[in-house]
């Protein structure tokens, strides 16, 4: 396995439409999955997409919260789609590894239908709710070329990490602009 380079914000890369992919079990693909994992890993991710890897397909990689102690194997998921369940939305702060030192408040759909591919060529699917179903939403972006940025509603919402806090005490004053936090 190899430590991918990460795209960041501005390359062009990553605000093309991926293409599908057409055989998930190749070697290439099974090459690109490993290194994605072992990049997302190193940089202390949740989820990335092969576009964050300068790669133009679709493939995405989430980490599922841990269920219990045991952290949980990552999803690798080539061709994914979702479709919101309902229509609850929540707001959380997010951050992207193409887009560092940044984070922003981004609504999301509470809860998603996703359908894909796995490595075996299988086809899959589940419903996520919670931070998982935000990680898909946000991955699958990628491979449509949206970053978190373009889907918030308020930019003054969007910070450096270090501000982040400042910016929650601000969101709870009487005139700042409330909501709730995740
Ligand atoms: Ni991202």
């Amino acid at each position: 396995m190899t430590l991918r380079k990460i795209a960041r914000m501005g390359h062009p890369v990553l605000l093309g439409r991926a293409a599908a992919i057409d055989d998930p079990t190749s070697a290439e693909m099974r090459r690109l999955a490993a290194d994605m994992i072992e990049t997302m890993q190193d940089s202390q991710g949740i989820g990335i997409a092969a576009p964050q890897v300068h790669e133009g397909v679709r493939l995405i990689i989430a980490r599922p919260p841990p269920a219990g102690t045991e952290p949980a194997a990552p999803m690798v998921l080539f061709n994914p789609e979702i479709s919101p369940q309902g229509e609850d939305r929540d707001e959380a702060f997010e951050g992207c590894l193409s887009i560092p030192g940044l984070r922003g408040l981004v609504p999301r759909w509470s809860r998603v239908a996703w359908r894909a591919v796995d490595p075996e060529g299988m086809r899959i699917e589940g419903v996520a709710e919670g931070l998982l179903a935000r990680i898909l939403q946000h991955e699958v972006d990628h491979l449509d070329g949206i970053l978190f940025p373009m889907r918030m509603t308020d930019l003054r919402q969007l910070a450096f990490e270090r501000e982040l806090e400042l910016l929650k005490a601000w969101r709870a004053e009487p005139g700042g602009a409330g909501g709730s936090v995740g």
